[in-house]
């Protein structure tokens, strides 16, 4: 594919997963008037990611990406971005000090609002109506008004991911997440909540640490590393009308970047690659994200790398997989021996949500138990072939949501009803979500404590 890139050479291809807009002239002004907007992030930004990203592919730091399945415009309260942040805090925090490794930190926030679909139809009874494909498209209401796709929502969705973007950025250089604070991110915390015990022994340590260094001289006013994070935006790239109005030249480097987030990624159902969505990602200059499941070939894989990171950069290629706890064994490695052998340089994340989902009582859940397994054969197939397991990539909410089953409090299926509030996928709750962040610490650690055995022979 020597062709020539632009920002819309992706509308020659074929496409999938694409909405039916009705008034295709309101489309194209809406997406005339996206053009004319601020970016809602800058290129230096996304390059500061991919370096990151590098590290991580080279061995040395750990992905840390989730979030919502999908962001809805009914819940963008002040409360549920910082309930989110809160546990994603904590989450690094864990993960950090227990494997004592870098975190890349990534939030599948301020514009996750596309959702892809297995079908185009939704039944319910007698009646059939379009897919709901995310609020940035249509709305999740069953009936005929609310599923007509409207150009319009991309506006919303814009002010909504740049206010949410506003917030985070405020959150995370602006004092909230000082590591001097550790123990206040407990604050929401739920009382009996198995975690909280873990969690104050982890902050007290760290604590501890903190006031030893004020003693030496080094201290959060001093140091802006104890004072600040670098907190990261992602989302799938599905809507490439949106994605094509917010790309942008950067001026330092004349190279394109896609400035609706900083890292984007390629959905499962979308990555062939002679499509338009594939076609769109190669030519922009962010890190990138592919899903892999299980119909990937190792060729197939192959191609892919060819054409979305053709000069082998570290950093612009994440890896993101999503077998389910019972096909990781058989799909894993083959993917990881096809990389390893062409030495091609990316970052393994896992997936543990994706291949998991079953319904229960008529929800839509995911064992926790399965999550846990999908992790755990992720570390021990990377061990074994010797690669880096660089990340895990999540759905996730800070609320008390039932969503998923199992985990401490062990959430049964007549418990689903109590708090489902998923616009899409269930995700964990900030309890599981920690639980999780904890099993990782530890197989991290693990890993360490072994390279370091052999190392010392
Ligand atoms: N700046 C470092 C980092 O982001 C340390 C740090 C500050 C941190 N605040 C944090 C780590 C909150 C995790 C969570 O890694
Ligand atoms: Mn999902």
């Amino acid at each position: 594919m020597a062709q020539t890139w632009t920002p819309n050479s992706w509308r020659q291809k074929p496409i999938s997963q694409v909405p039916d807009y009705p008034d295709l002239t309101a489309l194209s002004a809406t997406e005339a008037q996206l053009a004319t907007y601020p970016p809602l992030v800058f290129a230096g930004e996304a390059r500061r990611l991919k370096s990151q990203l590098a590290n991580v592919a080279a061995g040395q730091g750990f992905l840390l990406q989730g979030g919502d399945c999908a962001e809805s415009f009914a819940e963008h309260g002040a409360d549920t971005i910082r309930d989110f942040f809160r546990a994603f805090l904590q989450m690094a925090v864990v993960l950090t000090f227990g494997a004592q490794q870098p975190v890349v930190k990534v939030g599948r926030i301020a514009g996750q609002f596309a959702k892809p679909r297995s079908s185009n139809i939704e039944r319910q009874g007698d009646v059939e109506l379009p897919s709901y494909r995310g609020d940035i498209i249509n709305g999740i209401d069953f009936n005929e008004k609310a599923r007509i796709p409207d150009p319009e929502r991309q506006i919303m969705a814009y002010r909504q991911s740049a206010a949410t973007l506003n917030l985070l950025r405020a959150f995370a250089m602006g004092g909230y997440a000082n590591l001097d604070n550790v123990h206040q991110w407990m604050l929401g915390f739920v009382k009996d909540s198995p975690q909280a015990e873990r969690y104050r022994k982890l902050a007290d340590r760290i604590s501890e640490t903190m006031d030893f260094m004020k003693a030496i001289g080094i201290t959060p006013e001093s140091n802006p590393n104890l004072r600040e994070t670098d907190f990261f935006t992602s989302h799938e790239a599905l809507l490439l009308g949106y994605e094509q109005a917010l790309t942008r030249v950067d001026s330092t480097s004349g190279d394109w970047y896609a400035t609706s987030g900083h890292m984007i990624w390629i959905g499962d159902r979308t990555r062939q690659p002679d499509h338009a969505h594939i076609e769109y990602c190669r030519g922009i200059k962010n890190p990138l994200g592919l899903k892999c499941g299980p119909s990937l070939t190792g060729d197939g894989l192959l191609e892919l790398i060819d054409l979305l990171n053709p000069q082998n950069e570290a950093g612009r290629l994440t890896l993101i997989c999503r077998f389910g706890h019972d096909k990781v064994a058989e799909h894993l490695p083959r993917l990881i021996r096809a990389v390893e052998k062409e030495g091609r340089k990316v970052v393994w994340s896992c997936d543990p949500m994706h291949g998991n989902t079953i319904t229960l009582n008529h929800y839509k859940t995911r064992p926790f138990e399965r999550i846990l397994s999908e992790v755990e054969s992720f570390f021990q197939i990377h061990r074994a072939e010797g690669t880096h397991p660089g990340g895990i990539h999540i759905e996730m909410t800070g609320n008390d949501v039932t969503e998923c089953t199992g985990g401490a409090r062990a959430l049964s299926g007549a418990d689903l009803g109590d708090r489902y509030h998923t616009h899409c996928d269930p995700r964990l709750n900030a309890d599981q979500a920690l639980e999780l962040a904890f099993l990782l610490a530890e197989r991290m650690k693990g890993g360490r404590d072994e390279k370091r055995m052999v190392a010392n022979g």
